[in-house]
């Protein structure tokens, strides 16, 4: 059954609609521990694969967008960020000797905003990465930019510095929405950058959207997913908003009231696949949707998507770096983390150390759960043979169903909704299943017993 044809029920959501992790890494990044020697950082890099992908966070933001549950800093001093700009400086130095020349074929600027740099910090920032890495001709730079922190002149400036990949953040058309959530941003402006964006040749150009905000109603949010397909940008995520004003204060602003209820939040998400998928999208998984034609769809056709920090990727699954306060990085099977406040980080760095603060070594069986479950969020299906023979598990002796029949036992339950489909040599989750694959990856996940109804996790839908 094609996706855009199904209807979920509210029985089905409220069974599963847990709190569930979004799976950009197992064990998720709550595993993270103090008890991690930073000195693993360096002989993890010193074996690390040559090509690498790069991820930048940029705190800053002009604003406060009330729903906001990034890592962020409000401001309007902009010469906080030369400050900035020094301190990854420094942070790209002690990599650079940690790692050697190394290929970079992806980078990924996020925030924040990365667009809140002038654009003489934003030539200071490129001119350090090429300084420090050895950024591939070819390699995939993308940046996610606020519509109101560009112009037609950063953006020409953005395309010649290399990058060749733009994501906006939209969220909602509608102005009562907009003002609800403080960030009233003009249509045309976006229309604008959209345009400008093809013009100057950037490859893709990716929208985000969310459903749940307050006062989205049907007729409203229609229009705007009809105005965001009128752009035909080449990507699109629809992000579930995440409400949790216990872990983000400025969500305080957002009262409970404002907010659809369960069933008109399940409608809102409806809306998005059925106007997208009839649209020519291809639904990836989660909250992304890509044209068929697109870098994403193809890894998607093609059995290479992966899963990594920035959500689905084509390349950098186990061979990220993160720079900046907050970034996260994977490499190799081991994962660590920055700090996340400004200050922290640049105390580290004065002292001429990394700036992490966590980490996490994953062991055979994580190893194991990480690659089954990238397999299940990125396909929807798992090949055992297949598998089994990729994770040597039958040549030790391993039966699969033996090794993971935990996960097959709190499978049983989205077997008999439909949700899954379980066989001797496959598992596959239905169209029907597909809104929830999060939560059937958490069968695999070794962890999540105590912490699965925590609200640390934010909501499936
Ligand atoms: C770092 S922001 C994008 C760049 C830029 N700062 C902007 O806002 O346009 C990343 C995206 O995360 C999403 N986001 C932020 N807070 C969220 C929340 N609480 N729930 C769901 N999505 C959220 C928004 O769609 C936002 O565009
Ligand atoms: S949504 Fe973007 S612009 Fe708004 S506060 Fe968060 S990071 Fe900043």
């Amino acid at each position: 059954m094609d996706i855009s044809e199904i209807s979920w029920n509210q029985e089905l959501i409220d069974k599963y609609n847990i709190n569930g992790p979004r799976y950009t890494s197992y064990p998720t990044a709550l595993a993270l521990s103090e008890n991690f020697s930073v000195n693993r950082v360096a002989s993890t890099l010193a074996n690390s694969p040559v090509q690498l992908s790069l991820y930048i966070h940029i705190p800053f933001c002009h604003k406060l967008c009330f729903y906001c549950g990034c890592n962020k800093v409000v401001t309007r001093h902009q010469h906080k960020a030369d400050i900035y700009l020094d301190y990854l400086a420094k942070e790209m130095a002690l990599y650079r000797t940690l790692l050697g020349a190394r290929q970079i074929n992806q980078l990924h600027l996020g925030g924040g905003t990365p667009t809140f740099l002038t654009e003489q910090q934003l030539s200071r920032l490129m001119a350090l990465l090429h300084r420090y890495f050895d950024v591939a001709t070819d390699a995939e730079i993308s940046i996610e930019i606020d519509p109101r922190s560009c112009s037609e002149s950063k953006l020409r400036h953005l395309r010649a510095l290399g990058f060749n990949r733009v994501s906006y953040g939209v969220q909602d058309f509608d102005q009562q929405v907009q003002i609800a959530i403080n960030r009233v941003q003009d249509a045309e402006l976006i229309r604008n950058h959209v345009q400008t964006s093809r013009e100057l040749g950037f490859d893709s150009v990716n929208l985000d959207l969310i459903y749940g905000l307050p006062y989205q109603q049907i007729k409203s949010f229609s229009a705007s997913l009809d105005q965001v397909i009128a752009l035909s940008p080449d990507r699109i995520s629809l992000f579930s908003y995440a409400h949790l004003p216990s872990r983000f204060p400025g969500q305080r602003k957002i009262k409970d009231e404002w907010l659809p209820d369960a069933p008109l939040k399940l409608e809102l998400l409806q809306l998005g696949i059925k106007k997208f998928t009839d649209a020519g999208y291809q639904f990836i998984g989660m909250d992304h949707f890509a044209k068929s034609d697109d870098a994403l769809a193809q890894a998607q056709q093609q059995g290479r998507l992966q899963r990594n920090f920035q959500g689905y990727t084509t390349a950098g699954q186990d061979c990220l770096i993160g720079l900046g306060a907050s970034s996260i990085s994977q490499v190799d099977g081991v994962l660590w983390q920055n700090a996340k406040d400004v200050s922290d980080y640049y105390a580290a760095l004065d002292n001429d150390q990394l700036a992490v603060v966590k980490g996490f070594i994953l062991s055979q069986d994580d190893r194991l759960r990480a690659a089954l479950i990238s397999q299940l969020i990125c396909h929807f299906f798992l090949d055992i043979n297949q598998f089994s023979e990729k994770c040597a598990l039958t040549s030790i002796g391993f039966d699969f169903w033996n090794y993971f029949a935990d996960a097959k036992h709190k499978l049983a339950s989205f077997v008999a909704d439909g949700l899954v489909i379980v066989n001797a040599n496959r598992i596959e989750v239905t169209a029907l299943g597909r809104l929830w694959v999060r939560s059937i990856c958490a069968c695999f996940d070794a962890y999540l017993d105590d912490a699965v109804t925590t609200p640390r996790y934010s909501k499936v839908i």
